[in-house]
């Protein structure tokens, strides 16, 4: 089919509708090179400026989906369920969760990323284990799902190519921040991956894409609907991220932190995030008899986590990376700590050396920021508020400036507690 490129960019410019031909189109042309990368940033720009409706995602999401492979985990004994954050800071809840709810009887097929800008990615963290790989074969991943119940690894080169170099585009363009473009990226990866069963975790405040609940409420309802679409059973929890979860952002600080959580300890934010989304992804993949707050208890997700990691060749038992260098900030003055904010921490631990300014950087796996506090504690003046590690000390500056105003303290009065899980959309 004859078909010119910026008749399309100019459609959407213009703030027209995209017809289901052009969509189908553009995302194959794109992925095969035949549309330049200047083109494709010119028409995520109008996206972003001008979206898109309902049927646009939809077909945008399918064509993202046809351009490769789909997997199939209907050889599995078990329902298959799968969680997706949108990406915040501290968010580690992926390490606890995935061995939880396979202790519980789902199989959990967790296709995860790396992190880029202030988000953490969940490989980058488990990649702090010695020895762990992330880069599985679809083989070695259905053999890791099928006898451990869990798998954490990348995304193979053939699911959703279009999505890896449109989202590689965005990044670098300031197009990320578009929903359909978010919502189409996250879905097409759910349902190429084959899970039967998706509860999504998206995050709303500072440290998040969604600054708003108004837009995460569009997120949430626009994946639950491409999800349920597709045949697949989809629930949103909108979660907040005005502040980090939990005490750690970086990478062996937070598996050190989750390894907390499965041992049935671990901060009450983390616990309660992990245990209401695995008891959503329980009741989504038809599993209505477990109790995941038992199984962290009685040991058994700590089973399940040490199986998968050996599994994926790591060391359950190997000392975790610790950073060369330490740094403490002190708390200016005594009360109660009414703020702290998430991406200014997320910005401090990325510039630390937790996460990476360029895809191909490397990232080191001590660096980060340890918190002493959590909003609504009470600190004394003088005491240790947060700790930064990296193993490069010229980086403390940069990441001290991050920091400046990044949180209060006061009288109690001026505190109010926002809660973990701020709204559910099925
Ligand atoms: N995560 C994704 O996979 N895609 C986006 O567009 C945003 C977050």
């Amino acid at each position: 089919m004859a078909m010119d490129v910026i008749s399309v960019i100019r459609t959407k410019r213009d703030r027209g509708e995209l017809t289901d031909e052009q969509i189908d189109w553009v995302i194959d042309a794109y992925t095969r090179g035949e549309v330049a990368d200047e083109q494709m940033s010119a028409l995520a720009m109008a996206i972003l400026l001008n979206g898109m409706n309902r049927r646009e995602i939809a077909r945008w999401t399918a064509a993202m989906i046809a351009s490769g492979e789909r997997m199939d985990f209907s050889s599995l004994s078990r329902p298959t369920a799968d969680k997706h954050s949108t990406g915040g800071v501290g968010d580690k809840i992926t390490l606890p969760l995935a061995p939880l709810v396979a202790a519980c009887g789902a199989a959990v097929p967790q296709l995860s990323g790396r992190g880029l800008g202030h988000t953490g990615g969940t490989l980058d963290k488990l990649e702090s284990v010695p020895g762990w790989r992330a880069l599985l074969s679809n083989e070695e991943m259905l053999h890791v799902l099928d006898t451990t119940g869990a798998v954490i690894c990348a995304a193979g080169d053939g699911l959703a190519p279009a999505d890896k170099k449109l989202y590689a585009l965005r990044d670098v363009t300031g197009t990320v921040e578009a929903i359909p473009l978010i919502a189409s990226s996250i879905m097409s990866k759910k349902i190429a991956e084959g899970t039967g069963s998706l509860v999504l975790d998206v995050k709303v405040g500072s440290g998040a894409f969604m600054k708003t609940i108004e837009d995460a409420r569009e997120l949430a309802s626009t994946m639950v609907g491409l999800g349920t679409d597709h045949g697949v059973k989809t629930v949103a929890l909108l979660t907040d991220m005005s502040t980090p979860l939990g005490l750690t952002a970086g990478n062996a600080l937070e598996v050190r932190e989750s390894v907390e959580v499965l041992a049935g300890g671990g901060p009450a934010d983390v616990v309660e995030l992990t245990v209401a989304l695995a008891r959503e992804m329980l009741d989504a993949a038809g599993i209505r008899d477990a109790d995941p707050a038992k199984a962290l208890a009685d040991g058994s997700a700590m089973d399940v986590w040490r199986r998968m990691i050996a599994a994926q060749g790591g060391d359950p038992d190997a000392e975790l990376p610790v950073a060369r260098e330490q740094h403490v900030v002190k708390a200016p003055s005594s009360g109660v700590l009414t703020r702290l904010d998430a991406y200014d921490i997320g910005v401090a631990a990325w510039r630390l050396g937790a996460g990476r300014a360029r895809k191909e950087d490397p990232v080191q796996a001590g660096a980060g920021v340890e918190m002493h506090a959590k909003p609504g504690d009470h600190v004394t003046e003088g005491q240790p508020l947060l700790t930064l590690h990296t193993d490069t000390p010229d980086r403390f500056d940069y990441a001290l400036q991050s920091l400046e105003g990044s949180f209060d303290i006061g009288p109690a009065a001026d505190f109010t507690a926002t809660p973990v899980v701020l709204e559910r959309i099925a």
